[in-house]
């Protein structure tokens, strides 16, 4: 058993409420995982539910979460029933895109909890190693929506709770000096929870006391808080802020960072709850094909809006290339299991048909036989992207490479062949267009 986990955090939150009464759980935003798989969408939306059963009352929304596309964030947490927010977002109609913020009773006290979203940091790095950049993903994820000045926009919504709360908490994805400059302008914000660290800045602005550590700033009555996880820390640890609201700013402040150890009993109805979802998804066939995906670490298959075309549709334009591909091997690699009556075995499929474990790669013969066979989007991955916009050179692979091929002609292979780096030479003049 890991520490952390959904169940044990219900462990904690159950106790804490015991203890203290109402508590306010809140999230800055960042809960979906962006690697890009049925398995790790399923995980994400499932964590939501989880977070609703444990209780949840609002989250940021941040730009990692449109890893999964734009309806797929605010559908998630609007069938969870927990609010997320964004004041300085609009939709194409000018609209907010989630609500800006949500006001609740805590403790017999209204507190307003805002949003405010910034784009800042759409870049990623996989837990593989490989750094990427998810830019162009969430610029289309966005297309069309407007992030409107975070300072303003928070103003705004300020003004428009007035009277209505007794505290004001903001859920911020700003970088970490702006979150200064927005507590410097709006000094009725009690409390903000950033998505960035503040070290460099506590050090700048408010450095402790040898020997002592502390991990928030204070600016005017406004505390600003770094985020609970950094790094592997993700769901590890929580934050726990006890303060008095006195209408006026905080009093009585306390924060302590707990581990979500793995001491702490797993609430039983939430494992549960997680073992059935886990057990229903090993099951789920679409989960079991993306086990045999090639290419799972390389763009464009990554990229959540590709999809494959079929070589028909790439010989529109690429006439030579089309004609010598369909004299190779690669062509009638599907027919090789056909004929061996294994054309249903996921494993062979894998290696013999064109982004098998794909959500747009081949499935079978009957239902996709325009991806029958090693096509060109085997090795220049899928092509709908560069097909709508041929002169943009990052949206198909053209540099096709020794590390491509041998994500199949590798001792996986059936039947075993030879040591691929002796052969590679004289086959890849075999392919080349
Ligand atoms: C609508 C026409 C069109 C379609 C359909 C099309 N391409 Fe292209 N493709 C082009 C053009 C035009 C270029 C050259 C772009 C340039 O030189 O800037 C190109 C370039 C390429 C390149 C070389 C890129 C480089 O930078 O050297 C590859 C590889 C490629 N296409 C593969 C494919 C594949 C695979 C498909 C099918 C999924 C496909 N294309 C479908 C028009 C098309
Ligand atoms: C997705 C899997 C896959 C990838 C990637 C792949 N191949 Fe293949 N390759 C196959 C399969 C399967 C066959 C056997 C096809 C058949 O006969 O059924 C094959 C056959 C071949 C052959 C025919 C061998 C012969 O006996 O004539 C050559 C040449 C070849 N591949 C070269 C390459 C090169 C070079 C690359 C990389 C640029 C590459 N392949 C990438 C799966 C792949
Ligand atoms: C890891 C990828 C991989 C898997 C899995 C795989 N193959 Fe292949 N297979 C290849 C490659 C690559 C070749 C081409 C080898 C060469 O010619 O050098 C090939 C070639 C073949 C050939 C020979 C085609 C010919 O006429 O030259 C047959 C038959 C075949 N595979 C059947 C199967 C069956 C059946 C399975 C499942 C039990 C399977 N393969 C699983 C990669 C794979
Ligand atoms: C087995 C892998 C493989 C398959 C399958 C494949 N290609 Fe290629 N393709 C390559 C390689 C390797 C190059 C050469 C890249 C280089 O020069 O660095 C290339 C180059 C290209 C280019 C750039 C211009 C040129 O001809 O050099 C285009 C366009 C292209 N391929 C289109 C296609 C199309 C269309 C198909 C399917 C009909 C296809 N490819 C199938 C591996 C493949």
């Amino acid at each position: 058993m890991r520490e952390g986990g959904v169940a044990r955090r219900a462990t904690m939150l159950k106790e804490l409420r015991q203890d203290q009464g109402a508590v306010l759980v809140l999230d800055a935003g960042r809960v979906f995982n962006v690697m890009q798989s049925l398995n790790y969408r399923e995980r994400s939306a499932a964590n939501v539910g989880f977070m609703k059963a444990i209780g949840y009352d609002a989250v940021g929304l941040n730009v990692r979460d449109f890893a999964h596309g734009r309806d797929f964030v605010r559908d998630t947490f609007a069938d969870a029933g927990i609010p997320l927010l964004a004041c300085n977002l609009l939709d194409e109609q000018g609209d907010p895109f989630v609500e800006p913020y949500v006001i609740k009773e805590f403790d017999g006290t209204r507190v307003a909890i805002i949003g405010v979203f910034s784009k800042h940091d759409a870049r990623i790095r996989l837990p593989a190693g490989g750094a990427f950049s998810m830019g162009k993903n969430y610029d289309r994820a966005l297309e069309g929506l407007q992030v409107l000045d975070p300072i303003e926009s928070v103003k705004k919504a300020v003004e428009q709770i007035g009277e209505e709360a007794a505290a004001i908490i903001v859920l911020s994805q700003l970088p970490a000096d702006q979150n200064v400059e927005l507590a410097e302008a709006i000094p009725s914000i009690d409390l903000i929870l950033t998505d960035v660290s503040l070290k460099e800045l506590i050090r700048k602005l408010q450095p402790p006391d040898p020997g002592e550590t502390r991990d928030y700033l204070v600016i005017g009555t406004t505390y600003i808080l770094e985020p609970v996880e950094v790094k592997d820390m993700r769901g590890k640890a929580v934050a726990i802020v006890e303060a008095a609201v006195t209408g006026s700013g905080l009093t009585d402040f306390s924060l302590e960072r707990k581990r979500v150890a793995q001491t702490i009993a797993e609430d039983p109805d939430l494992k549960k709850r997680v073992a059935d979802f886990v057990k229903g998804l090993n099951k789920n066939p679409l989960i079991q094909r993306e086990r045999w995906r090639k290419f799972v670490n390389h763009s464009p298959e990554k990229d959540p809006d590709s999809a494959y075309l079929g070589a028909a549709a790439c010989a529109k334009c690429h006439q030579p290339q089309f004609a010598q591909w369909q004299t190779t091997k690669h062509a009638k690699a599907l027919q090789t299991l056909v004929d061996d009556e294994k054309d249903a075995v996921d494993r062979c499929v894998a290696c013999h048909a064109t982004g098998f474990g794909w959500r747009t790669g081949f499935d079978s013969a009957e239902k996709t036989p325009g991806l029958a066979g090693i096509q060109c989007e085997t090795c220049h991955g899928p092509g709908k992207l560069h097909a709508a916009s041929p002169k943009d050179a990052l949206l198909i692979r053209s540099n096709v490479q020794k590390h491509h091929c041998t994500q199949c002609h590798n001792r996986g292979a059936v039947p075993p062949i030879a040591d691929f780096n002796e052969t590679y030479e004289e086959y890849r003049a075999k392919i080349v267009h």
